[in-house]
């Protein structure tokens, strides 16, 4: 990791700016966080929707989100989460700490929410405890379960989209266990634990390994698409 790392509580940044009239921060938001935050939420409110859907099935306290890049609606629900990107821009993003602390509450965050942002290849060391975390999200940034599960608790959940192959890659992983399904209709999340037995059922037969997965770098036809998974983590690193 190059070092780069900002940890800090929205209500730091709340208590050290001023408040508006109903009680809102009135900090500044930098034009380069607004454009970056404009284009990460370009629909808006998706990512809002689909981690409020995950909170209901998965209420925990702390969140991974490797390969996040500014996609920070997960604090606007989760009170700590810690984002880990290699994108050059992540880091200037995430310095603008009253900025972002601005976005969450416009999104109706807590104000005592932990932000934690960490400029590293989550393939690397990123210096974080292992098994110390609730959730951990894959949503397009190739196989993090394989690099990240490590940090996981054990009984904590896996969120993960099928596209780079790291459902599959999960599926495979003798830690996880397929614990829900995550659909979405007109752009609202449910998630869903009926029938599990249905999902996962390869279009046409195929030998999964880890290595055939590296090789495809992109997910398996299913006969169910569901928009993400929820695995949980039954066995210890
Ligand atoms: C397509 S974007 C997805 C961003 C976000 N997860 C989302 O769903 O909107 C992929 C992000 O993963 C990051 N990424 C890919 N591989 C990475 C790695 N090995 N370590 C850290 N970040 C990585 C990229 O820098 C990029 O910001």
């Amino acid at each position: 990791m190059d070092g780069q790392r900002h940890r800090w509580r929205c209500a730091d940044d709340l208590r050290a700016g001023d408040q508006g009239d109903a009680g809102r921060s009135i900090l500044g938001v930098e034009a380069f966080t607004r454009r970056l935050w404009s284009e990460q939420n370009r629909h808006e409110g998706d990512r809002l929707r689909l981690f409020r859907a995950v909170h209901k099935a998965v209420p925990g306290r702390t969140v991974l989100y490797p390969g996040s890049f500014v996609d920070i609606a997960a604090s606007a629900v989760y009170p700590s989460v810690t984002y880990v990107d290699i994108d050059k821009r992540a880091p200037r993003f995430f310095a603008d700490t009253g900025g972002i602390t601005e976005i969450i509450a416009e999104m109706g965050g807590n104000r005592d929410h932990v932000v934690e942002f960490i400029h590293a290849d989550y393939r690397d060391d990123i210096d974080v405890e292992t098994e110390s975390f609730d959730l951990l999200l894959s949503l397009y940034a190739g196989f993090v379960s394989e690099h990240c599960t490590q940090y996981l608790k054990a009984g904590g959940t896996l969120l993960v989209g099928p596209s780079h192959g790291d459902a599959a890659m999960a599926s495979i992983d003798p830690r996880y266990q397929l614990s829900g399904v995550v659909t979405s209709r007109s752009g609202n999340y449910k998630v869903s634990t009926d029938r599990l037995d249905t999902y996962l059922v390869p279009k046409r037969p195929i030998a999964l390994t880890p290595a055939l997965l590296h090789e495809r770098g992109r997910g398996i036809a299913y006969t169910k698409s569901p928009f993400a998974y929820l695995f949980t983590k039954v066995a210890a690193s």
